[in-house]
Formats: structure tokens, C-alpha cells, sequence
């Protein structure tokens, strides 16, 4: 298929696109490098410098694109409460206007990049695909927005859309001939700020609360290994429907504490990772886990890489050469 992937200078982006064109398909990146990094962006795919709101011009009607697999966004919760507008503009105005040039180019398939934090606080564990949606913050409430509009669309024009809802993303893609990973700045994600503690570029690691209803009292979260999430994004263009939008919670089903991640981390990298408790965050739900089971069944997808060590040792394996 011809693709054109947005956001494939960034982390996610920049994995799939890897697995896209060994798997044979064409590739086109289209990046305005807002927070993603020219060499991140795999060198046999065509790179096209721009912002999604000016998609029309590479997604022309005789381009003959497959699928738009649509990862362009910005991803900070804690940033999208003191910028709500921001937020707005670049998720959701700019992903409309990316749907209008597909509509005009006659794209006929969309994937798109969607979030855990949609669901905002569960009601019943683990979440399913049906649990209410109620997100807590601006960044869910953008990115639910975007589902809603590619609903729509599916209805009214016949897309075949597919939105797969990610839960924590970690790890790297770790090959003999590649690795691609993680490289947010500021970095706002738990197991990379684990790993500059461990590489000595903070003194300590902050854990917020340790008095949740949870084993050891620290909040638990789904943790997907990066690798495994671009699979899915292989198996979903291949599950699209004309007509149909359907949506897959992509998480191990596994929950793991922070103080389990600090563990591991210890582990893997050897460091002490001195942690202090700090007092809870405003709207940190304790436990957040993923039912994944309507991907398992549908699309056939079993994660490969789903423990913390195997998560961890890859991003350590990233961060050590071309991080730190
Ligand atoms: N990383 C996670 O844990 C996680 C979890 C759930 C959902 N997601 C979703 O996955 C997607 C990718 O996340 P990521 O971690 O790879 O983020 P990232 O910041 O590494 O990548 C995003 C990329 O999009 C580009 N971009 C941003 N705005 C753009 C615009 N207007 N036009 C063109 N390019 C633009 C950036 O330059 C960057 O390369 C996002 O949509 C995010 O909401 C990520």
C-alpha cells in the first residue's frame, strides 16, 4: 500500500514506519518536526516537512494513497490543562482539516493514534472498548473529539477508519540494524524519567502518592512495548471496513505499579534510582489496565514483549546510546 504516515518523526511514528516498509509497503512521512526529530525518520521513506493542516498538498486525488495512518498531535496532559487552546487547535482543527484532504483525495482508510486517556476515571477495571468516556483532562477530551469526527465520517462518506486506543507506551525498537525510540522533550513519562535518574540526570526519581488502593500503595498502569503497538497498526489496516469505524484498547491487560517500574529499572540498569514519595497528583485514577481482548479476537493481536524487563531493557538499550 502507499501510506502516508503524520507524525512519523516522533516516537510511535518513527517505529511503525520502520515495520511499514519492511513489511513492503510505501512510506511517506509528513512531520513539521514540532517535537519530532528529522533522523528519527526512517531513511526509505519520503520525507515531506509540513504541517497537517497543509495535508492537501501531498495528499492530492492522483496521489493514489491507501491510508493515512495519523499519529500527528501533541501528547501532554499536564501541558494541554495550561494551554487548553493549543490543544484544540493542533489536535482537533488540524486533524479536521487532514480529514478534509482525505476526504478529497478519496484516501479510502484512516488509523488513527488514540488514547487511554479518553476513558478518564474507570468505572470497572479492566477497561473495555464500551466504558464510559469521560476524560479528564483537555488532551482526552482532543483526542475523543477526533474519534467522534472520524465516527462521523465512516457514516456519512464511507471511510474505513480504525482508532486504537494506546495505554502507556515503552520500550524501543531494538534490532541488529536499528534502534528507534523514545526522545520527549520535556519528557513527562515514567519509565524515561526512571531511566535519567538511573543515568544520573536527576538526583531522584518522584513517585506521586504511595496510599493508593493498590498492592503497595503506588498507582498501576497498562504498560504496551512499542513494538508490539506498531504491530497493531499493521493488523488494523488490514482489518478496515468501508464504512465501519472500529476501535481496539491496546495494553498488556497486566498492570504494574511504579514501584514495580523503579524495580525493574533498578534491575536492568544496575542504578540505585533513589525515589522520593511525593503527594498525590489532582485526577491520578490509582489503577489503570486495558482489556485488549476485542483486538486479541479481531485482529489477532497477541503482545510479544509485554514484560517490564523487556520494556525497560530495550528503552535502556536506547536511551544509553543516543539519549544520554
Ligand atoms: N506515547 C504514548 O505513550 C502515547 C499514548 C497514547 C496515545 N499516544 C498518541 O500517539 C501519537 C504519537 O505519540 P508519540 O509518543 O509518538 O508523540 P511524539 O511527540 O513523539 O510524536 C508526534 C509527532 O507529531 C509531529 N507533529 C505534531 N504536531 C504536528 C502537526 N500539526 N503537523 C505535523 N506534524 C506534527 C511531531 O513533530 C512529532 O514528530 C499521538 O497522537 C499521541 O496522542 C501516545
Amino acid at each position: 500500500m502507499k501510506l502516508l504516515v503524520t507524525g512519523g518523526a516522533g516516537y510511535v511514528g518513527s517505529v511503525t514506519s520502520r515495520l511499514l516498509l519492511d513489511a513492503g509497503h510505501e512510506v511517506v512521512v509528513l512531520d513539521n518536526l514540532r517535537t519530532g526529530f528529522r533522523e528519527a525518520v526512517a531513511p526509505d521513506a519520503t520525507f515531506v516537512q509540513a504541517d497537517i493542516a497543509d495535508a492537501g498538498r501531498v495528499l492530492t486525488p492522483d496521489a493514489g494513497f491507501d491510508a493515512v495512518l495519523h499519529f500527528a498531535g501533541l501528547i501532554a496532559a499536564g501541558e494541554s490543562m495550561a494551554k487548553p487552546e493549543l490543544y484544540w487547535h493542533e489536535n482537533v482543527v488540524k486533524s479536521l482539516a487532514l480529514l478534509d484532504a482525505v476526504r478529497a483525495a478519496k484516501v479510502p482508510r484512516v488509523i488513527f493514534s488514540s488514547t487511554a486517556a479518553v476513558y478518564g476515571n474507570p468505572v470497572e477495571l479492566p477497561i473495555t472498548e464500551a466504558a464510559v468516556k469521560a476524560p479528564t483532562s483537555t488532551y482526552g477530551s482532543t483526542k475523543l473529539t477526533f474519534d467522534l469526527a472520524l465516527t462521523s465520517e465512516t457514516f456519512a462518506h464511507g471511510l474505513a477508519a480504525v482508532s486504537l486506543r494506546y495505554f502507556n507506551v515503552a520500550g524501543a525498537y531494538i534490532t541488529d540494524e536499528y534502534e528507534i525510540g523514545e526522545r520527549h522533550d520535556p519528557e513527562t513519562h515514567l519509565i524515561p524519567i526512571t531511566l535519567q535518574a538511573a543515568a544520573g540526570k536527576r538526583d531522584k526519581l518522584q513517585l506521586f502518592g504511595d496510599d493508593y488502593p493498590t498492592a503497595d500503595g503506588t498507582c498501576v498502569r497498562d504498560y504496551i512495548h512499542v513494538e508490539d503497538l506498531a504491530r497493531a497498526h499493521l493488523l488494523a489496516l488490514d482489518a478496515t471496513v468501508a464504512g465501519e469505524h472500529r476501535i481496539y484498547n491496546l495494553g498488556n491487560g497486566n498492570g504494574f505499579s511504579n514501584r514495580q517500574v523503579v524495580e525493574a529499572a533498578r534491575e536492568v540498569t544496575g542504578a540505585a534510582i533513589p525515589v522520593e514519595i511525593a503527594p498525590r497528583r489532582d485526577g491520578d485514577p490509582a489503577t489503570l489496565v486495558a482489556s485488549s481482548d476485542r483486538a486479541r479476537a479481531e485482529l489477532g493481536w497477541t503482545p510479544q514483549k509485554n514484560t517490564l524487563q523487556a520494556m525497560i531493557g530495550d528503552a535502556w538499550t536506547f536511551y544509553q546510546k543516543h539519549v544520554a
